[in-house]
């Protein structure tokens, strides 16, 4: 008989199913006792959650391992990841992206010296030891700036704790997984409810400010001023050329993509549509601008490059002879 492990709730050994006790696992299928211990855990782990949540306060339950290849089957594992485990427990989240992808790399960080111990040598008896290893690290001290993939299954406050650490040191792009819990107004990028939910997001460049460039479409040498405002992944913005202002439209950010089209009438040109597509690196946006004058429906391809800056053209004074 296998013993329920400390700090474990009863009936649940470290592997996150039940231990082997007398009771009503006799009279049901091992399965849906495992679901509903599964859920009196979720439960317990709300209910008691809110009340104890703070930074140190620490509990181990497994995902079930169904669950785990959800989540990394919604971030689409590739060769180059380095998949980070916020709170790694017994390692299956790294071990198991380790098995579906044989080149990433993997840490997990936990505070319990025993897990950090048992998962790795979980590495080692699976031969995954050159590529993954567990740190005893408290999540909030981890370095995120190598992660590509970061996993997350902790109480739904120290998630969002962890919450502006993700965003200001994961690199835009960072795929970030959670198994149930979810980032508060943060919107997934993908979700998957074909049992419980397991969540994406992908964190965003950063694309607020005022952005500025030039473009020379046929003869004529165009100044571009947008202001772009952010929310997450969501982003907004305003456009002025010359003296006309017009509305950023269909802007999309992916990690540092971003893409928006802006249609406008410009002095000389009549109508123009645009279509910008790039990736922001810092202060640059470079990437290409496709514009077409509604007279001429040929689309001319040129290059675009955008520099971010603290002044903005586009709030300096319009005039009376606004058109
Ligand atoms: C619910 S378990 C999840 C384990 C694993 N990620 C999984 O999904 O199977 C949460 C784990 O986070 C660890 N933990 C809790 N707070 C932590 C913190 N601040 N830093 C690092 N680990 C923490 C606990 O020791 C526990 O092993």
């Amino acid at each position: 008989m296998r013993r329920p492990v400390k700090n474990h709730p009863p009936g649940i050994d470290r592997g996150g199913k039940i231990a082997d006790i007398a009771g009503p696992s006799e009279a049901l299928p091992a399965d849906t006792m495992n679901r509903i211990i599964h859920w009196l855990i979720v439960a317990a782990l709300v209910l008691g959650g809110t009340a104890l949540a703070q930074e140190r306060y620490s509990i181990f339950v497994g995902s079930e391992p169904a669950n785990v290849e959800r989540m990394l089957k919604l971030a689409e594992l590739r060769d180059d990841d380095v998949v980070v485990d916020l709170g790694s427990g017994d390692g299956r989240i790294v071990l198991m992206a380790a098995q579906m992808n044989r080149r990433l790399r993997g840490l997990g960080v936990d505070l319990d010296p025993k897990l950090v111990d048992e998962a790795n040598a979980a590495a080692k008896a699976q031969r995954v030891a050159d590529r993954v290893r567990f740190v005893r690290q408290n999540a909030f001290d981890a370095d995120l700036r190598e992660a590509t993939v970061i996993a997350m299954w902790l109480w739904p406050e120290i998630q969002m704790m962890l919450r502006p650490k993700i965003l200001a040191e994961a690199r835009p792009g960072t795929r970030v997984i959670t198994n149930l819990w979810d980032l508060g107004s943060w919107p997934p990028d993908a979700v998957d409810k074909d049992g419980p939910t397991v969540s994406m997001w992908v964190v965003p460049g950063r694309a607020a400010g005022n952005w500025n460039w030039e473009v020379t479409f046929g003869e004529r040498k165009l100044a571009y001023a947008v202001v772009l405002e952010q929310n997450f992944q969501t982003i907004e913005g305003v456009v002025r050329v010359g003296n006309r202002r017009g509305i950023v439209h269909a802007a999309k950010l992916n990690g540092e993509g971003i893409a928006f089209t802006i249609g406008m009438t410009l002095e000389g040109l009549g109508y123009v549509r645009h279509e910008f597509t790039g990736r922001i690196r810092g202060d640059t946006i470079e990437g290409t601008a496709r514009m077409q004058r509604e007279k001429d429906e040929r689309w001319v391809e040129l290059p675009w490059r955008a520099t971010r800056s603290a002044s903005s053209a586009y709030f300096a004074p319009t005039g009376l002879d606004a058109k």
